[in-house]
């Protein structure tokens, strides 16, 4: 897997990547404020800054496997690459949107949880993003591009819809 780093190679350039890549910025300041506020040991506020957190990841999480992910797994060579992503998603899914805010006990999971994404995040940053530019041509990256609106679109329409 090529390995570069994200502002060599300009993969902001690429306007899904872009996208991803501020919402990885985001995630990772209101992943910060949970980490303080579990570290001040202010409960309350650690489940106000999960949920934030929980809102900004669900649909991070979408996107990237309905965009990215899908075009690579239509390429040879990323199975095995892409089922490590993936079962980074379901961690995240398990110990971060999994978790109920206005519960208790979870400061030791959601710290772990956290842990792993900033190592997933990076790996996506400097590995994944990359390699996509490199990987995904013009009509790849319009389905990507697609994917994503669809997504928002889903996420915009009523309930029921
Ligand atoms: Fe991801
Ligand atoms: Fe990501």
């Amino acid at each position: 897997m090529l390995l570069a780093m994200c502002d060599y190679c300009d993969c902001r350039d690429v306007a899904p990547i872009r996208e991803l890549s501020e919402e990885h910025d985001a995630i990772g300041v209101i992943a910060a404020r949970v980490r303080r506020a579990i570290g001040d040991g202010d409960h309350a506020a650690a489940g106000a800054e999960l949920r934030q957190l929980q809102a900004a990841l669900a649909p991070h999480l979408q996107r990237e496997e309905a965009g990215i992910f899908a075009q690579l797994a239509a390429r040879d060579g990323f199975a095995w690459y892409l089922s490590t992503l993936m079962a980074d998603h379901a961690s995240a899914r398990a110990d971060l949107l999994g978790v109920d805010p206005d519960g208790a006990g979870w400061d030791g999971r959601v710290l772990a949880g956290l842990d792993a994404l900033a190592e997933h995040i990076s790996l996506e940053e400097y590995d994944l993003f990359p390699a996509s530019r490199m990987m995904i041509d013009d009509h790849g990256w319009a389905e990507v591009i697609a994917a994503h609106e669809r997504l928002r679109h889903a996420a915009a329409a009523p309930a029921g819809r």
